[in-house]
């Protein structure tokens, strides 16, 4: 059998935990919870630069697909590194969530400040300013259609 486990800290990640769950049928559970740990494991994190969120804290050897949830948009995700960060090897999703700033700490909102403003130094004229702009007041990429290739994975 195979489970959904994930960890969200604003919530983006738990929806697409549970959007994907009643389209597979799979139980799901959050990386806080008992959880039966003889099974394979679906895990769906919030990403933080290359660390998908919480999957330390569970038996990598058991993942059979990995659901990295960020803002950025999907060109940008580095998969490989994502991979060789967290440390199993298995097929990699990327989803994109949301951003909620009042549910972030001080130290969250200044990182994503900092990253904002290295963007628009970088990108100039060519930023994303509805990224930038999600990244210091907040927004939202959520999209349902990101985890259909995830359900076809599960499904096939
Ligand atoms: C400190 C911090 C660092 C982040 N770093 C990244 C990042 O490197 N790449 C990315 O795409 N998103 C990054 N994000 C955005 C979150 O991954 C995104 O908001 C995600 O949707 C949160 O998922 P959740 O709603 O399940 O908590 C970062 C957010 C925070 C607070």
């Amino acid at each position: 059998m195979t489970i959904i486990v994930y960890n969200s800290k604003t919530g983006s990640s738990e929806k697409y935990a549970h959007l994907i769950s009643e389209r597979t049928g799979l139980d799901c559970y959050s990386v806080k919870d008992e959880y039966p740990r003889d099974e394979d494991i679906v895990f769906i994190g919030w990403l933080r630069r290359y660390t998908i969120v919480g999957m330390s804290k569970i038996d990598v050897s058991k993942v059979k697909a990995a659901c990295a949830v960020g803002c950025d948009n999907v060109d940008f995700f580095n998969r490989k590194e994502v991979e060789s960060c967290n440390g199993y090897s298995a097929e990699t999703f990327y989803l994109r969530g949301w951003i909620v700033p009042e549910k972030l700490n001080f130290i969250e909102r200044f990182i994503l400040k900092m990253v904002s403003k290295k963007i628009l130094r970088e990108a100039g004229e060519h930023a994303d300013m509805t990224l930038i702009d999600a990244m210091t007041k907040g927004g939202d990429f959520f999209d349902e259609a990101f985890i259909d290739p995830v359900v076809e994975f599960l499904k096939g």
